[in-house]
């Protein structure tokens, strides 16, 4: 069994990463990495690569390919040709890419707000325009929830060279459901419109929840679509910076494979070497307790906030280990991050970053220690009291 109450020391002072960013009084709810070590066997590689002494350059090897075709079988009784896959460095390089080929000055990149911040950037790097299909909040108790705008969706898709899908979604935790994926996905179909499905939180299911690949309901739509997937989230490995394009159409990969040789984007030894160990079924025993682990911190952080921040609402993910607090309602004016940060020594993510439609709301990480998670809540909920008291 593994034991994710202990967490390694990441506080060195020559490193700069979510734990030595802030002064140490801080504690970092933010960026989207564990607080746990990466599973055995992915350890043991990487001990075994640097053992043998020599880091030169590798190339995805077509034993790798089949490794993560054979993923997608065992999860999806998808059936991928080994060929259609890409080795990328990381998942925003790889919709970058993506953007790169499909957009174009008049046929911009569609998105659904609030959504994973670096979806927000493309436009900005790539020169191209954004149209935004803001996903429309749902309110049930101090639960909220949320749901496709259609109208929004079928305006946007009709000018768009993209569609960037988030699913399991960042920082909602909704997973769409097939009905949802496949009007998505005729609606792009229809308009001519790239689905790029950036599914990098797929395995990381709560509660037996289950996941449908946008691209295994139909071969037409594994035809228009790239998915996007990494060991990175679920085996807590994102520095490695590996994932996967998996492209069925030949055409469409060969335009893909271009634009990455363009750019020279070549992926570290180590971090092919760790996807191979990942995606071989070596860590599977690791990733069920992960999944109980963070499926028990999911329900603490919504039962905590139900019962301590009555004012406070929040999502009750299916998938990721991110949680979303609404303080719209509160007594908190202005930034709940920097309120946070300030008046709790808690860092999360400003909801802003997420689009618009994320003022007045925060990201917190609960991909950590119970104990961790609980001191922080804590914080948050004295902060929250304090100012009830002081006004
Ligand atoms: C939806 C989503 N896509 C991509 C990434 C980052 O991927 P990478 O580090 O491989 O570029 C994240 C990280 O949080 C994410 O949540």
């Amino acid at each position: 069994m593994t034991n994710f109450n202990i967490l390694p020391n990441r506080r060195n002072p020559n490193h700069l990463n979510k734990w030595t960013w802030y002064p140490k009084d801080i504690l970092p709810m933010w960026v989207a990495d564990m607080d746990f070590p990466a599973p055995k066997p992915i350890l043991d590689t990487i001990h075994k690569a640097a053992d043998q002494g020599v880091l030169g350059y590798e190339l995805p090897s077509l034993a790798l390919k089949q490794t993560v075709a054979a993923r997608m079988d065992k999860l999806y009784k998808w059936k991928v040709r080994p060929e259609a896959v890409v080795a990328t460095t990381g998942i925003v390089s790889a919709f970058s890419v993506a953007a790169r080929i499909a957009c174009t000055p008049k046929r911009g990149v569609l998105i659904q707000t609030p959504v994973y911040n670096e979806f927000l950037e493309v436009q900005h790097n790539i020169q191209i325009p954004q149209l935004d299909a803001p996903l429309v909040k749902q309110i049930k108790g101090n639960i909220i929830h949320y749901e496709i705008d259609w109208t929004a969706f079928e305006k946007q898709v009709k000018h768009a060279g993209m569609f960037l899908m988030c699913n399991p979604h960042n920082p909602l935790g909704i997973i769409f459901p097939p009905k949802d994926l496949l009007r998505m996905a005729q609606l792009c179909i229809k308009h001519n419109v790239l689905i790029v499905s950036d599914e990098i939180h797929a395995e990381l299911l709560l509660g037996g929840k289950k996941f449908t690949p946008l691209a295994t309901l139909s071969a037409e739509i594994a035809k228009h679509t790239i998915t996007l997937i990494a060991p990175s989230k679920t085996f807590n490995t994102p520095g490695l910076f590996c994932g996967f394009a998996i492209i069925p159409d030949d055409k469409l990969r060969a335009r893909y494979e271009t634009e990455v040789s363009h750019l020279r984007l070549h992926v570290s030894s180590f971090g092919l070497f760790a996807a191979q160990t990942a995606y071989s079924g070596k860590c599977d025993s690791w990733l069920s307790e992960l999944r109980a682990y963070l499926t028990a911190n999911r329900d603490f952080l919504v039962d905590y906030v139900s019962a301590h921040m009555p004012d406070a609402r929040l999502t009750n993910p299916d998938a990721t280990y991110l949680g979303w607090l609404d303080f719209t309602q509160t007594n908190i004016h202005g930034s709940p991050f920097e309120f946070f940060l300030t008046h709790a020594k808690v860092a999360t993510r400003e909801g802003l970053l997420f689009g618009p439609g994320g003022a007045g709301h925060l990201r917190i990480n609960f991909g950590t220690s119970r104990k961790l998670l609980t001191q922080a809540l804590e914080r948050m909920r004295k902060a929250l009291l304090k100012n009830v008291n002081t006004q």
